[in-house]
């Protein structure tokens, strides 16, 4: 093998070489050591070059294209490098003391939220939550409740009958629950007193949307049912969750009204949220503004459910949680609650 052959060899290794500390090389520092090493004064190629002279002259052209090409390839990568290792430099680097991002979370709806306050203020005194079926059947919303066949709640205009065939052939048409007063029914069937009962809901009526009415709407329905449960206990209760949820100071009456399902009956009012009672147009010039319907259980709905109403007495309560809603926040259009505009919603 000539000489010539051999530092060939050996440059094409030394390429390979200075080619792969070159691509090793994480900063400027680096690079530097690595152009040092192969091209410095003291590397293979100068001393190549300067010992050109003692080699025959035939073999001093190819071995010094040899060297300058080595030479030229290892400059030019240099170069690359250099170029790439400086951008990276310029590129920001992550800064690991910054805080991070908080991702963004989602929330209850206002009306799960005044829901879980409304449930909240009785679940301390030992009522349980259940729920009932938004597809009912006409005698639980109806008859059990001792609303008779004339009643104008049972009309078309004031019930989405639906035409779909009956779970129970005994017990009416199927219709969208017209209120979550049904549950009562369903439950007492099949539970003996004592019981005590809250039912959050959907329930539905076929009313013309308009900034206070919607075809579907939410109430808690309450219910207590031992042998000695009577209206002072109902005030007691009612007064208590109303000032939890508006305040201590709200003042609250109650008004005599009828509802076929409890007797005596009546109408819970507080004082208005915007004027505080002297009148405005949010209560109409009255100074109160109607908050739910309650009463006694009638003997009538304890009949119906097997329970002798000599033995059982209890109250039981409706409320609409939209309208609670709307006045805990000064919420002008029940529209909003479902229109999911975020702007909205993240407001609570
Ligand atoms: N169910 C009645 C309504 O929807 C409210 C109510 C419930 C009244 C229980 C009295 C007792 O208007």
């Amino acid at each position: 093998m000539s000489g010539a052959q051999e530092l060939d060899e050996h440059f094409i290794q030394l390429e390979q070489e200075a080619a792969h500390a070159t691509e090793a090389a994480l900063d400027l520092q680096q690079l530097d050591a690595v152009r040092v090493k192969y091209l410095g004064s003291k590397s293979d190629v100068v001393t190549t070059l300067k010992r050109m002279a003692e080699l025959p002259a035939d073999q001093r052209g190819p071995v010094g294209k040899r060297a300058n090409d080595f030479k030229r390839t290892l400059e030019t990568r240099l170069a690359e490098r250099r170029r790439a290792l400086a951008q990276s430099l310029r590129a920001p680097a992550i800064d690991v003391t910054l805080p991070g991002i908080v991702p963004p979370l989602g929330r209850l709806h206002p009306i799960t939220q005044t829901m879980d306050a409304i449930v909240g203020c009785f679940l301390p005194l030992g009522f349980e939550i259940v729920e009932g079926p938004e597809l009912e059947q006409a005698w639980y919303n109806f008859d059990a409740l001792n609303i008779p066949a004339e009643h104008p709640s049972r009309e078309a205009f004031d019930t989405f009958f639906v035409d779909v065939p009956a779970s129970d052939p005994t017990r009416g048409r199927p219709l969208l629950r017209s209120h979550t007063s049904p549950v009562q029914i369903r439950v007492m069937q099949h539970r003996k007193p004592p019981l005590r009962i809250v039912v959050p809901g959907k329930v539905f009526r076929p009313d013309p949307l308009d900034a206070s009415h919607s075809f579907m709407f939410h109430q808690v329905e309450g219910l207590m049912v031992d042998d000695r449960t009577n209206f002072a206990d109902l005030r007691g209760i009612l007064a208590q969750c109303l000032e939890q949820l508006f305040g201590p100071e709200t003042r609250v009456r109650f008004r005599p009204h009828f509802f076929p399902f409890t007797e005596p009956s009546a109408e819970v009012d507080i004082a208005c949220t915007a004027c505080g009672g002297r009148g405005c147009s949010t209560c109409g010039q009255k100074g109160w503004l109607e908050i739910m319907g309650c009463g006694m259980v009638h003997p009538h709905v304890f009949k119906a459910v097997g329970y002798d109403p000599a033995a059982v007495q209890g109250f039981a309560f409706g409320m609409g949680v939209e309208r609670i809603a709307m006045l805990k926040h000064g919420i002008k259009d029940i529209r909003l609650f479902f229109e999911n505009d975020l702007r909205f919603l993240e407001q609570f």
